[in-house]
């Protein structure tokens, strides 16, 4: 495994080996089984596999989240290692990246980001679409791994790619949990015990929703989850949608295959979303 703090030595380097394939999978690290899978399913798909590192700063609307995220470059490096194949990480500050100044693009994802974490997280993904742009232009992978745990960020990365007319190939890979039904997440690190113990009623509400749904509509469902919530007040509800997985955008009925739960509460100041097929 190799590691790169700056950009150009990472391109001079992959000049010279001239590999057939190249998959990225950009993390902002402290790293966890969810972001090890990705890593893996890379190493089936290509000679060369690309980990990034870099907690990006314009994605984040608040100062305290951005400075509270956990950083464990050396733990995660040490994780990495112990996996078999070519991995070569990309751990740069800033301003490797943004070179003026340490701004997001007015990127325009219109219906894609008006609703759930877009609607919710002002500027955030036109800071993830800026981050994850100049991560292709810079690395020019073959293809990149996006988990289905951010489903509303592989959308805005798909569109992304569309839009520009990148040639990367995105790939979704499923979401990786606990044993006790809760996302994997970075962020889990973050909680108090007391906290850490009440958070899989997060998936296990979404599993109710879910047996729920032959008897009753969409906005029914909301308002149990509403309600449910209300009973348990350390979790505040930011938002439950049931929404086409396509437009994201809310559904009052069910279609099919084609739709999805998606759910974002805070627990404490901890802020976690989770989604299901639905
Ligand atoms: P981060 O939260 O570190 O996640 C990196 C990648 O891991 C994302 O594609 C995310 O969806 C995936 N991931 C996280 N938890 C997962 C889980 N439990 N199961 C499956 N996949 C999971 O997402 C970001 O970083 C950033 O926004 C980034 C794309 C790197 C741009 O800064």
């Amino acid at each position: 495994m190799k590691v790169f703090y700056h950009k150009n030595e990472l391109k001079a380097s992959k000049n010279k080996i001239l590999a057939k394939s190249t998959g990225l999978v950009p993390t902002m690290g402290a790293l966890h089984e969810g972001h090890i899978m990705l890593v893996k399913k890379a190493l089936e798909d290509n000679e060369l596999v690309l980990v990034s590192i870099f907690v990006n700063p314009t994605q984040f609307d608040s100062p305290n989240d951005l400075e509270n995220y956990p950083k464990t470059l050396e733990s995660d490096l040490q994780k990495l290692e112990k996996l078999k194949g070519k991995i070569w990480v990309y751990a740069p500050s800033a301003s490797d990246l943004y070179l003026e100044s340490i701004k997001a693009k007015p990127f325009n994802f219109g219906s894609l980001e008006s609703t759930m974490e877009g609607a919710n997280r002002k500027g955030h993904f036109q800071g993830v679409a800026t981050i994850v742009q100049k991560l292709f232009e810079v690395l020019e992978p073959t293809s990149a791994y996006f988990g289905e745990k951010d489903f509303q960020q592989l959308k805005i990365v798909t569109a992304l790619v569309e839009k520009e007319k990148i040639p990367v190939k995105i790939i979704p890979c499923p979401i990786i949990r606990h044993s006790d039904g809760l996302a994997m997440s970075s962020r889990n690190k973050l909680l108090n015990p007391k906290h850490r113990a009440m958070a899989p009623i997060i998936y296990q509400t979404l599993q109710k929703a879910l047996a729920l749904k032959e008897k009753y509509s969409p906005a029914q469902i909301e308002s149990w989850i509403i309600d449910f919530f209300q009973l348990h007040p350390e979790f505040e509800l930011e938002y439950f949608t049931i929404a086409d997985t396509e437009s994201l955008q809310k559904t009052s009925v069910l279609n099919g295959t084609k739709n999805r739960a998606f759910i974002a509460v805070k627990l404490g100041n901890i802020r976690l979303i989770d989604n299901i097929k639905f």
